[in-house]
């Protein structure tokens, strides 16, 4: 087959050409980008003599790590994919039981045969409409009339050219989540992964790799084990590909049925900067559940850092009432409300009320929309305590390996979410609670990762895959049911935070760890992924719980409003300054809460400045701008916001007037001096509006 003629998926940006030539064909040829100051780059990967495919095959003249393995019923795995057409698709959709993004745009399906497992394979690559970015996915059929088993299936793989790329990964463990580290990558290969069953705090399935000229951000829509390579070879050749993790992974697909990948996304830009903001609008506009979109989120304070397993009905009535006082929408309940739960040890599993901590968690709840707030709540739905009645009733519920000593995790384990009975259990045990409580607010928690899997009823390869695909069922069945319900995703801090949750709850809380300090770096992680608006942050107390640093109360809330800002500490405890200054944070809130929800974000200094962050929020209609700038260096810092009108007036912090050229040129000057009092995070923040007049 020979075709000449190049084609091409372009976004707004960028472009993605493909060649149809030959036997190993398609291949991609050219990335091309056009950036927003207008200059163009390209990069192209195929320049050499060699082929760069879309999919490589394990068992050919290719030794590069391949995106597909498939091992054959008569034990042979050699790959034996033909290209054989292509169809141009508009608004592409699949019929895939994973999450998929939405406002897909013009794309190529490839289709591949493979005559001797009788397979075929499809490539979708497809735009958005009116939002830079790809999206890539991949199914395989069996056509044939014995089963093979998918060893390996990976979403994307780019084959690209340049030397040394350097790849940036967001890698961390619990309070340290998604801390960015950059890898240059002279030879070998680097693999950011996970095995752990969820998408995890040790490496986020988020990555971005700068080749040649250009960087490429990619990311899964999958919350289980992932796995993104990237490769190089003495030719100058990169290879990345990303998809889910074939560890461990073996899924036997059986005559006529259908196996699909998660979808991945890619961006390509030529800055970190370029990659993170049009990731922000891709997220906005294709993942988070649409009805939250524009909507914004209720002012709240959580239970859990003020006292923890430690209340009875009383002191969260107080606690609740004081928030109300300082301008508090909603109030919710962390653990320690169910079962016999007096600390980690037990309960989970037995989502009905502890009456001696709650006096009923029904009147509770009713006593707190009654002082005009509204009620949330915790839960912890795939989880099991091993003293709970539900374990004494159905021990076989727990994800366990029979005769064998489970390992624990922080006094628990987890249920076994692939049967059916375990996933009507978790639909059944959340409807209960959001019936009897009538909450608009629910923490979905998460606080352990995998461990003694086993399954009688299907390979052990598959287990992985199949409790994603029955989470998703779970959070699907539960949004649709209670569609006014606020969902926040949890998991023992921000271990699971990723664009398959965000498909169905339109927030995750990012970490335990509630240091102001701390957090500029967990959320500088995150933010070069996901918007602001799905990142839960919270104004906790002084000194932290976590790191015992103490900061300034202004601190630690200029860092909360890089996302979705919160209270988590007890009201009854606060010094009579502390309660006047977090009621004027909360008028701040509710008075810039929609500009600061429409806006769109961008960091205005490296990605790998590790001293200071400054980020500008900037309204649709560019007319207003906050400048968040933070600091732990001493002296003073120039800042020149994007996006000015050179021929405009600006009012800058409402009282000084400068002209858009001068602002461009000069900058604003921060005084980066810090306090020292009260202050052992050693920060200095500062919010600075510039309104065009
Ligand atoms: C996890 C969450 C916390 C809190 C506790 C309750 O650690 O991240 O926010 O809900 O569980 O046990």
């Amino acid at each position: 087959m020979k075709e000449q003629k190049p084609l091409v998926v372009s976004s707004l940006r960028s472009s993605l050409l493909f060649s149809i030539d030959g036997k190993d064909a398609p291949t991609l040829s050219t990335t091309k980008v056009q950036n927003y100051k207008g200059i163009t780059f390209s990069s192209a990967s195929s320049n050499d003599q060699n082929t760069h495919p879309l999919i490589s095959q394990f068992g050919r003249m290719d030794y590069l790590l391949p995106s597909l393995l498939i091992e054959a019923e008569d034990g042979s795995y050699s790959g034996r994919f033909v290209f054989q057409h292509y169809e141009e698709t508009d608004s592409f959709s699949s019929p895939s039981p994973l999450p998929a993004s939405r406002r897909k745009g013009k794309g190529i399906s490839f289709y591949y045969v493979d005559d001797h497992i009788h397979a075929t394979l499809v490539l979708n690559i497809s735009s958005f409409l009116g939002i830079e970015g790809y999206s890539f996915s991949v199914s395989v059929k069996n056509c044939g009339k014995k089963p093979f088993c998918i060893r390996k299936l990976s979403s994307l793989q780019l084959d690209l050219y340049g030397d040394s790329p350097e790849v940036y990964s967001l890698d961390g463990a619990w309070a340290r989540e998604r801390t960015l580290h950059k890898t240059v990558l002279n030879g070998g290969r680097m693999e950011i992964d996970s095995r752990c069953g969820a998408s995890s705090s040790f490496h986020n399935p988020l990555s971005v790799t700068k080749v040649g000229d250009l960087f490429y951000g990619i990311n899964l829509i999958y919350s289980g084990n992932h796995k993104t390579s990237i490769e190089v070879d003495s030719f100058s050749r990169v290879r990345i590909e990303s998809g889910l993790n074939d560890f461990e992974f073996g899924y036997t697909l059986n005559p006529q049925d259908t196996f699909y990948s998660p979808e991945a996304l890619l961006e390509v830009s030529d800055t970190m900067e370029g990659i993170s903001s049009s990731f922000e609008k891709l997220v906005n506009n294709a993942i988070l559940p649409p009805r939250f979109k524009d909507a914004i989120p209720p002012i709240l304070f959580n239970s859990w850092e003020g006292v923890y397993f430690s209340f009875d009905k009383e002191k969260i009535l107080s606690m609740a009432k004081e928030a109300k006082d300082l301008g508090a929408e909603l109030f919710v309940l962390d653990d320690g409300w169910f079962g016999h739960r007096e600390d980690d040890s037990s309960s989970l599993g037995d989502w009905y009320d502890n009456e001696k901590k709650t006096g009923g968690i029904a009147s509770l709840a009713n006593s707190i929309r009654d002082m005009g707030m509204g009620f949330g709540i915790w839960m912890e739905p795939e989880s099991i305590s091993e003293d709970s009645d539900l374990y004494r009733k159905h021990p076989e519920y727990a994800m366990t390996i029979p005769k064998l000593e489970p390992d624990r995790q922080r006094n628990q384990l987890l249920l076994d979410l692939t049967k059916k009975e375990v996933l009507d259990y978790v639909i059944e045990s959340v409807s209960g609670i959001l019936d009897l409580t009538k909450a608009t607010y629910l923490k979905w928690d998460y606080n352990r990762n995998f461990s003694d899997i086993y399954s009688s009823s299907f390979p052990l390869g598959e287990y992985g895959y199949r409790y994603m695909v029955n989470l998703y069922k779970a959070m699907d069945v539960l949004t649709k049911k209670y569609p006014d319900v606020l969902f926040e995703g949890c998991a023992g801090g921000g271990s699971r935070f990723d664009l398959g949750i965000l498909s169905y709850f339109p927030q995750i809380w990012a970490s335990d760890n509630t240091d102001p300090l701390s957090r500029l770096s967990i959320q500088k992680g995150t933010l070069l992924g996901y918007p602001p608006s799905t990142i839960t942050c919270h104004v906790s107390s002084s000194p932290n719980g976590n790191t015992h640093r103490t900061s300034l109360l202004s601190d630690r809330f200029a860092v909360a409003l890089l996302g979705n800002a919160g209270y988590e500490l007890d009201p009854t405890k606060l010094s009579l300054s502390d309660r006047k200054e977090i009621k004027e944070q909360i008028c701040f809130l509710k008075r810039e809460r929609q500009f600061l929800h429409s806006s769109s974000l961008y960091r205005l200094n490296s990605f790998e400045d590790k001293e200071t962050d400054i980020y500008e929020f900037l309204s649709p209609d560019n007319k207003r701008i906050l400048l968040l700038f933070a600091t732990t260096k001493e002296g003073k810092i120039p800042v020149s916001p994007l996006f000015l009108d050179p021929s405009g007036t600006y009012l800058v912090a409402g009282n000084k007037e400068m002209s858009g050229k001068d602002l461009m040129g000069k900058g604003i000057l921060f005084d980066g001096k810090i306090p020292k009092d009260g202050n052992s995070c050693h920060l200095k923040t500062r919010l600075v509006f510039l309104q065009k007049k």
